[in-house]
């Protein structure tokens, strides 16, 4: 949104098209926007233009649409944007976003999330005479609005339509409204799904309040935006305004990142409005939502709502950290970026003398309220989803010997399907890089409930978890653009690692032990940084590879997680059927599928599964299996065990607690290259969505 200074047309599709590539990464199968347009000034009214595909795409057939005015500029505009990530309808321009109440685009929408009751909206609305062009759950909300819009016969502020239809709403939503009856207004609302808004520059002291007069940009305290402040109709009256402002409304910091770094994170049941250079942002009360079936009875605007203050926050995002660099994807940028990423995690976090050289003990600051009310529960519960329960995986065993509490894994969208037993002296820990994901999001407010203790482990500052749970520890691993996750897996892991220490520090019996983990935990980014030099040798692999069907992975103890992530890795991006197998599990039943063609990787470092992993190589071997092992470097006795035809990384030794940070890098390489070289996209892989803020 612009207000206050001439803008060209262009340059309006240009930052609503930068905007939507920096978000690329959460949704690609269709994209759309919606500015104004017309022959002149004077004659405006919405485009809608949408294409399938990625961004690019879009842009290309905007760059092809010959009614676009190229002349146009807007002292004052509100245009919208969506990348769509399918969930009702394929991937087609009339599923795309924005979606429209008619063909004159009285009114425009783009949603992130999900509208449960759009069936009986989308029946009642049938009935009332409107005709459904797309497959979506979303297309039911501009229809709505016009609904209400004509049965309120225009005696409503934007702001109060809006919240009629939300009121109307279940399920999850970020939502946009665009209407031509309300030119230079943009409403947003918000239940469950992220909402940022950006703040280019402020008209002044009181901007939150700013409502244009005459004489410019006057404060609230004298009338609410949206309210009293005067409404141009039709878009014939440009005004001038004294100061220049922009807002952003957008589902990721990353989208505003390069215009503002001055943001506010709206709540679940704001409403935002936009008008005449000014923000306002409502409340409003939740009212049990109808039914949806029926129409409402009363055409006056029912729902209550209160102006609220949220604090504008600086947001600590550079730019560079979404751009790739010198990298060709960022996944591969995220994998070599690892070493620099976890001291990131560790900063300010390892009390260390000796000039860094040897560590003292772990300060947390986030958790030094909470540590001894974690350790008198009953249990720990790690949960979260992919590669964030992954890392649940790999530190459970660290968590259960350092706290000698019982800690319990939970899938997220299982812990709702199950309703599982919570309790009060339970302690919940919410890992999640995005801290948007709908699934760990419902499982941490169902614990909430419950009176459990709610611990987020979280990248995102500022996202949901990160913000609603009682305490936590953020991994700063900077922003991660590419869709599957690697330095955010590995950071995980350090700050769960952190947080063990932390909940321990009063052992006696575990001091050595403790102080042995810190002290490799100091040197744990240079042994990242060795295993990285693995990369010409994985990209060989890649190419040995690149042509299976299949791939096993075995791991045990601390690394069934490796054998875990590096299996998700290699089947989300490379798009290769892979397994990770707990290799105790192997005699009944994976071993049914080794013969001598199939690929078979097996994690056998030094930790206290070698012996037993030594066994499994063995019987593989016997199998006629052919071996690819990640082995301590230096250990020629599993290369003897292996077989001279056996393919064997060789990877620094660490911690055994430690030793799946280091372990899982040559698998992530080994993903990237199979990726590249089978031709499929690595930073957005087919069919999946970085954030999966719908259940
Ligand atoms: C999606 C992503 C995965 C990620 C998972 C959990 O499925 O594609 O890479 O591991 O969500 O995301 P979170 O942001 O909660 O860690």
């Amino acid at each position: 949104v612009n207000y206050g200074v001439p803008t060209k047309q262009k340059a309006i599709v240009d930052k609503l098209l930068n905007g939507l590539r920096r978000l690329e990464y959460r949704g690609y199968d269709s994209a759309g926007i919606a500015i104004d347009n017309g022959p002149s000034l004077d004659e405006l009214s919405p485009i809608v233009l949408k294409e399938t595909g990625k961004i690019d795409m879009l842009a290309d057939f905007i760059t092809n649409k010959e009614n676009l005015n190229s002349d146009l500029f807007f002292e004052n505009h509100c245009g919208i944007g969506h990348t769509r990530w399918a969930t009702h309808g394929p991937p087609a321009p009339r599923n795309s976003h924005p979606h429209t109440s008619d063909a004159n685009n009285e009114f425009l929408v783009v949603h992130n999330g999900i509208i449960t009751n759009h069936q009986a909206l989308r029946e009642m609305l049938e009935r009332k005479g409107f005709v459904f062009e797309s497959e979506t759950d979303t297309e039911v909300i501009p229809k709505l609005t016009k609904y209400l819009y004509e049965k309120f016969h225009n005696r409503v502020t934007f702001r109060q339509l809006v919240m009629e239809v939300v009121r109307q709403l279940q399920g999850a939503f970020a939502l946009i409204f665009k209407s031509s009856h309300y030119p230079g207004e943009l409403v947003a609302a918000k239940r469950g799904s992220p909402l940022l808004l950006g703040i280019v520059e402020e008209p002044g002291k009181n901007a939150p309040h700013a409502v244009l007069t005459s004489e410019g940009f006057k404060t609230s305290k004298e009338g609410p935006i949206g309210d009293e402040a005067p409404r141009d109709n039709g878009g014939k009256r440009q005004k001038t305004l004294k100061n220049h402002v922009e807002y952003y409304f957008a589902s990721d910091a990353s989208a505003m990142v390069e215009h503002t770094k001055r943001v506010l994170h709206l709540e679940d049941d704001d409403v935002a409005h936009l008008h005449n250079g000014g923000y306002g942002i409502y409340r409003m009360e939740r009212s049990k939502p109808t039914s949806g079936t029926s129409s409402p009875v009363h055409y006056e605007p029912t729902v209550q709502s209160a102006e609220v203050e949220r604090t504008v926050e600086t947001l600590q995002m550079e730019v560079e950290q979404i751009m790739k660099g010198s990298f060709k994807h960022f996944m591969q940028k995220e994998i070599h970026e690892q070493p620099e990423s976890m001291v990131q995690t560790m900063r300010g976090r390892m009390v260390t003398c000796d000039e860094g050289k040897t560590a003292e003990r772990v300060f947390l600051g986030g958790m030094v309220n909470f540590v001894s009310t974690i350790r008198r529960s009953r249990r720990i519960i790690l949960c979260g989803c992919g590669t964030s329960y992954n890392s649940a995986i790999a530190v459970r065993q660290l968590m259960e010997e350092l706290t000698e509490l019982p800690v319990t894994l939970e899938l997220a969208s299982d812990v709702l399907d199950r309703q599982c037993p919570f309790f009060r002296d339970d302690t919940c820990v919410f890992i999640s890089q995005s801290g948007e994901t709908a699934d760990t999001l419902k499982a941490m407010q169902y614990a909430k409930e419950r009176g459990a203790l709610c611990v987020g482990i979280v990248n995102t500052v500022g996202s949901a978890i990160s913000r609603s749970t009682d305490c936590g520890v953020h991994i700063n691993a900077g922003a991660e653009i590419g869709v599957a996750s690697t330095k955010a897996y590995t950071c995980q892991i350090v700050a769960m690692v952190l947080l063990a220490l932390a909940l321990s520090e009063d052992s006696i019996s575990r001091a050595t032990r403790r102080k042995e983990i810190m002290q490799s935990l100091l040197g744990l980014p240079e042994a990242v940084r060795t295993a990285l030099k693995l990369d010409a040798q994985m990209l060989a692999l890649a190419e040995a590879l690149k042509d299976e069907q299949s791939l096993l992975l075995f791991g045990r103890g601390y690394n069934y997680a490796t054998a875990l992530e590096g299996a998700l890795k290699v089947k989300e991006v490379a798009l290769l059927h892979s397994e990770g197998i707990l290799a105790g599990e192997m005699k009944h039943g994976p071993l049914a599928l080794v013969d001598e063609t199939m690929p078979l990787v097996v994690v056998a470092t030094r930790d206290g599964s070698y012996a037993k992993q030594e066994s499994v190589v063995q019987q593989l071997r016997a199998r006629g299996g052919r071996l690819i092992l990640i082995a301590t470097e230096g250990d020629d006795q599993i290369a003897e065990v292996a077989g001279k035809d056996a393919t064997i990384i060789w990877v620094p030794e660490v911690e055994d607690c430690l030793q799946a940070v280091v372990n899982i890098v040559p698998l992530q390489l080994l993903s990237y290259h199979l990726t590249v070289l089978r031709g499929h996209n690595v930073d957005q892989p087919r069919n999946l969505a970085k954030s999966v803020t719908v259940e």
